[in-house]
């Protein structure tokens, strides 16, 4: 770069870039709010670096240009949860809430008449915070994350009031103290007047003014805290939860002067009614009431779902409701293929937030019936109509009612039998409630759905690779990403590239080397997380750490995929060939007709016994069952999907599945059955005691069976693993080791 400046004018430009690079600094890395475009912020500082070189004596000894890559405090550190933070389940009606009760009595075994008490308070519509106290002091604070790694914002915490710096006398020495930030309305509206920008509703407000870099700007925002849990603590703090509440108030911290204690449903659903009809006057939001079971030896014994405790229970309350116009149905195409119908709606405000899109479902809903053909509205959906619109929590708005009086439209709406995005014919197999693109891989709407899952954050979650980015990248030409292994081979071929991503728009130097970065951390993954990113069709969360915990290792698993193979095949086959008799067969004899069939085919040209016992093992896993089964081996089985996967695989370290939790119990790592009935235990009981263990716990008896817990009436499981010479213990010996 050339420049024509007299001396006295390049010192200006100096003082004045230096001024605006150090001030996007700041903006950047510690307002967390960029002010300009990383293409800019490079021109700035390729100006600054040119004027440098033609008036060396100009230079500042601080000079922006020397700070290599500048980049201070970075976001916030990761904090590792010492005890999960949890989830809530949620209910939206009486009946939900009386199924609660009942499924704790079962789970428990309690009789109907044996007393059970729950604790209902407000649900606060903030967000969780943990603090950890250690010796009565506040040594850390963290967000609650992904449940499993929060953000360390200790510095912020330290500025809330309701937060103790210092505990009052009693508490034990480590104690872990959750609840929720929140702001109230009044403090959430003056801030929105005079702060520096508009917040959509204060519990925005709170997470933003949390999450803030700097805490001198926490400091300056009212932000509130309610203690309503806890994590690790070196000693227990009561019997009960409303004890255990008390305490942390005699501790010094905000509790909610609305909790009251339930002795069950009734006295739940009043108390539920009694703080709705507080709820506009309370002076902060509340989305809800939360349920707890009180004894707190109940609550150990019920323990934890994937991510919710079984003894507590979120009864939301209703939904808010608008009226607008429906502009249109799009239909998107997901990345298994199905064609799902978006309701485009003239904007309009319900409960405080503006909703412009609405989920349709499928066909069905749209036409008024369920998926069994019953109606569950008295009309169909038509574009150009009048619809009822309603928000639940942080569900997707849905259409609730349509207005036919205000119809335009004389013909229903006709659902496109052809993919939107490829052509490919949609179809809609028989027991699938949508229809879906045929297309595969080669459909690319699919093809960016499952990058985008891909990238989500409980699978490989990269750092500024979002969906927004997929899609930039996806449709790029020069450095294009198509399918997940291009993700791993970005920076390499970025080198490669003439055109080089830190030139491009919305991208930077700082920037790009950031992304590959992100990338080059997510290259060794632990195997769930693998699983789960896959995408495949029946595959969540919950079953990818089921089969990561049951294979351990990527290539355990696939072998036992290369295996299963054909009897997954054989599975299709009998499965299509019961469908086509079911079709044809006279009443009579049909179940029989039907199960021959099913044999022949399992039978007939013999499948090696290797691939039956794969299968056999697969379908065993307790929770996941056939159609699961089969899903994941065609997606490993099938020559385009299996290619995807192998070049994704050779870019990646993958590590094995975590050991057990509990490795040192006596049935860690062990594959439990449990048949008869149990008299002290509920089967519910004994199989989250099981897995707490770290054992696996299995429908079935094979091979691959550990140990039996056979009640009184154990029949065929119990026969066949005397058979296998399988240890067989009884319900007392098993809760010999549930004791450990
Ligand atoms: S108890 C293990 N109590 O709701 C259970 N949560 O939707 C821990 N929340 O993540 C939660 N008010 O952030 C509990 N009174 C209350 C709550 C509450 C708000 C939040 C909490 C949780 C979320 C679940």
């Amino acid at each position: 770069m050339s420049t024509d400046l007299t001396a006295a004018e390049a010192a200006a430009r100096i003082k004045d870039l230096t001024a605006r690079i150090a001030q996007a600094n700041e903006d950047y890395h510690r307002r967390d709010a960029p002010t300009i475009s990383d293409a800019d912020y490079d021109a700035l500082k390729r100006e600054l670096a040119a004027l440098e070189v033609a008036f060396p004596d100009l230079k500042q000894d601080n000079s922006p240009s020397d700070q290599v890559g500048a980049a201070p405090a970075e976001g916030f550190g990761k904090v590792m949860h010492r005890q999960r933070m949890m989830s809530l389940e949620n209910a939206f009606s009486d009946s939900d809430v009386a199924d609660f009760a009942t499924r704790i009595r079962s789970f428990l075994n309690l009789p109907a008449d044996a007393p059970l008490n729950f604790t209902a308070e407000p649900k606060i519509d903030g967000l969780s915070l943990s603090l950890r106290y250690e010796g009565g002091r506040l040594v850390q604070a963290a967000t609650r994350g992904d449940g499993t790694v929060g953000e360390n914002v200790t510095a912020n915490a330290r500025t809330i009031a309701d937060i103790p710096e210092t505990l009052l006398p009693g508490a034990p020495d480590v104690l872990e103290v959750r609840g929720e930030v929140y702001m109230t309305h009044a403090d959430f509206a003056r801030l929105n007047d005079t702060g520096p920008r508009t917040f959509a509703n204060p519990r925005n407000a709170a997470a933003g003014s949390l999450r803030q870099i700097d805490p001198a700007i926490t400091a300056a925002r009212p932000l509130r805290f309610f203690a309503y849990a806890w994590g690790e603590l070196s000693a227990p703090l009561a019997d009960t939860q409303a004890g255990a509440v008390a305490r942390l108030a005699e501790f010094g911290f905000q509790t909610n002067p609305l909790m009251q204690l339930c002795d069950g449903t009734d006295a739940m659903l009043a108390v539920w009614t009694g703080i709705e009809q507080q709820r506009a006057t309370l002076g902060y939001d509340i989305d809800g009431v939360v349920y707890k079971v009180d004894d707190l030896s109940y609550q150990a014994r019920l323990g934890f779902r994937s991510t919710t405790p079984r003894w507590a229970l979120a009864h939301k309350f209703p939904a808010e409701l608008a009226w607008t116009r429906l502009e249109a149905i799009d239909i998107q195409v997901g990345r298994t293929g199905a064609l799902s119908p978006v309701a485009r709606l003239q904007p309009v405000t319900v409960g405080g937030v503006v909703v412009s899109n609405a989920t349709l479902h499928n066909e069905d809903y749209i036409a008024g019936r369920d998926n069994t053909g019953a109606p569950i509205r008295d009309t169909d959906i038509r574009p150009g109509d009048w619809v009822q619109v309603y928000r639940a929590g942080d569900v997707i708005p849905k259409i609730a009612a349509v207005d036919q009086s205000q119809r335009t439209s004389s013909a229903p709406y006709q659902f496109p039998d052809h993919c939107p995005a490829c052509g490919s014919e949609a179809i809609r197999e028989p027991g699938d409630s949508v229809r879906r693109c045929t297309g595969g891989l080669a459909c690319p709407a699919q093809a960016v759905e499952k990058l985008k899952h891909f990238v989500s954050r409980a699978a490989f979650d990269i750092e500024g690779l979002g969906a927004k980015q997929i899609e930039m990248f996806f449709a790029d030409d020069t450095l294009p990403i198509r399918e997940p292994a291009d993700i791993f081979t970005l920076a390499a071929r970025d080198k490669a590239n003439l055109s080089r991503l830190k030139n491009r728009d919305g991208f930077g130097e700082r920037s790009a080397e950031k992304l590959f970065a992100a990338i080059e951390e997510r290259r060794a993954i632990p195997l769930t997380r693998l699983i789960f990113a896959l995408g495949i069709r029946h595959v969540g969360e919950v079953a990818a750490a089921t089969l990561a915990r049951h294979f351990g290792d990527l290539p355990t698993l696939i072998a036992a995929m290369d295996a299963a193979a054909p009897a997954a095949e054989r599975h299709i086959a009998a499965d299509e060939a019961v469908a086509a008799e079911r079709a044809q067969a006279a009443a009579q004899n049909r179940r029989a007709r039907i199960a021959e069939t099913r044999d022949r085919i399992w039978s007939d040209p013999p499948l090696p016994a290797a691939a039956r016992a794969a299968w056999d093992d697969l379908t065993g896993i307790d929770g996941l069952g056939a159609v699961l089964a089969q899903s994941l081996v065609t997606a490993f089985h099938q020559p385009t999907e299996r290619v995807v996967i192998d070049r994704l695989i050779a870019q990646l370290n993958v590590l094995p599945a975590e050991a057990p939790a509990a490795q040192d119990s006596p049935v860690a790592g062990q594959t439990i059955v449990f048949t008869g009935s149990l008299e002290k235990m509920t089967r519910a009981e004994a199989k989250a005691r099981a897995e707490a263990l770290g054992a696996k716990v299995a429908g079935s008896v094979s091979a691959k069976t550990d140990l039996v817990v056979a009640g009184p009436g154990a029949g065929s499981k119990a026969k066949k693993a005397e058979d296998l010479g399988i240890r067989i213990i009884d319900e007392d010996e098993w809760l010999a080791i549930a004791a450990t």
